[in-house]
């Protein structure tokens, strides 16, 4: 009977170490299976070459989140792929990559080579094409020779200026600073924008206009002798109003008196640069103030506009060779390129015939404008050299 009972006891024995063996050995697969799983995602998510290894390592992930990071991959067909690791103690790192994001950001040597940023740089030099608000400004003096200044400076590839006068700081103010760029032409931002308006020089309220546009607005003034100056405005008011207006002598002296000068016409007015100059002054430094000689202009552009470009910080295109003198007018005209055999020259409306006026006037002229000229080479440190 014992012996029956001992033998029973063995076989359960047995079938248990039998059944506690297979669950054993079964663990142990299951064990094998993880350990391989995630051996294989740390190889695969791993890039050395982005995260260094002395900052992140890859972490054994449990299996939810290797699972929930696969189906980022099914799920989000750009995404490429997934670095783990922990940036310091007991925080972990986990970050999905884009496709563009796993390129490190940058195009491929293959884009570069097929033109494709190329295409990309032009669309985005054409969006900065626009019109800015002019950098510098041609402001006077009326007749003093402020178109060919700015014919002869369009001819520069780093200037665009505006066709005719804008007249914004003197009589369209009230238009607003929207107004006025409208007017202006299209540049790219490597570009100098200029225009020019005349009368700017002696408005009074101009200076500060200009000044709350931009502090940094660079002014240029063509300044000639202030007689021949008189001379060349009244010959234009003539051409415009025909007969119908008085002599100039009956304009430019008080009772026809030589010796007194009528200085409230314009004409007169205006040739009182250092007056006109001191409005400026009290507002801009004169360093940011150009003045161009008006008579050097013409018988020596190309020395004047390699100051103009200095001052404007252009590079210096425009020399000597650009210039070619008409002789029957006597005037200077402006080639596009030097091997041009033809200028362009300024219309009949510049460099037209003076009326001859009597010794005795333009004498006097000059002994009224003489101690003014005098104050205004000592304010420019310029000696302009009108006699
Ligand atoms: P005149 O017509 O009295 O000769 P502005 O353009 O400021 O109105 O100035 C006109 C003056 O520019 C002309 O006055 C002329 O003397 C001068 N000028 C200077 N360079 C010139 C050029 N290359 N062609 C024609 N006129 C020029």
């Amino acid at each position: 009977m014992l012996g029956v009972m001992a033998s029973k006891t063995i076989r359960k024995i047995r079938r248990k170490s039998w059944c506690t063996f297979v669950s054993a050995v079964c663990s142990l697969v299951v064990l094998c299976l993880f350990s391989i799983n995630n051996q294989l995602l740390s190889f695969e998510t791993w890039d050395s070459k982005k995260i260094p290894s002395t900052k992140f390592y890859s972490m054994p992930l449990e299996m939810g989140h290797h699972y929930r990071n696969l189906q980022n991959v099914i799920h989000y067909g750009n995404v490429s792929q997934i670095q783990s690791g922990v940036i310091s103690e007991g925080t972990s790192f986990k970050k999905v990559f884009t496709n563009e994001e796993a390129r490190g950001n940058t195009l491929t040597e293959e884009e570069k080579v097929s033109g494709k940023t190329d295409k990309l740089s032009l669309k985005d030099k054409e969006k900065e094409r626009k019109r800015r608000l002019p950098q510098a400004i041609i402001i006077g003096v009326k007749k003093g020779g402020t178109r060919a200044l700015l014919e002869f400076l369009r001819v520069h590839p780093d200037v665009r200026a505006t066709g005719p006068e804008p007249h914004f700081f003197d009589k369209h103010y009230h238009k607003g600073l929207d107004w006025y760029r409208m007017l202006m032409p299209e540049t790219m931002p490597n570009q100098l924008t200029i225009e020019k308006t005349p009368s700017y020089f002696v408005t009074k309220e101009v200076p500060s206009r200009i000044f709350r546009m931009s502090n940094s607005t660079k002014l240029l003034i063509v300044v000639r002798d202030p007689v021949t100056r008189a001379i060349s405005d009244y010959t234009q008011i003539l051409s415009k109003h025909g007969g119908k207006i008085k002599s100039f002598q009956s304009s430019a002296f008080l009772n026809n008196d030589t010796t007194k000068i009528n200085t409230s016409w314009i004409v007169i007015r205006i040739g009182l640069y250092v007056k006109h100059l001191e409005n400026w002054l009290s507002v801009f430094p004169l360093k940011q103030i150009h003045f161009v000689h008006g008579e050097n202009l013409v018988t020596n552009p190309g020395e004047e506009m390699r100051k103009v470009q200095k001052f404007l910080g252009l590079k210096q295109f425009i020399t000597e060779q650009h210039f070619i003198m008409n002789k029957s007018r006597g005037f200077p005209c402006i080639k596009k390129k030097i091997t041009n055999k033809r200028g362009h020259c300024l219309d009949d409306t510049k460099g037209r015939k003076h009326p001859q006026l009597p010794e005795e006037v333009t004498s006097s002229l000059r002994r009224f404008y003489r101690p003014y000229n005098e104050k205004f080479y000592q304010v420019t440190n310029i000696n302009f050299n009108w006699t």
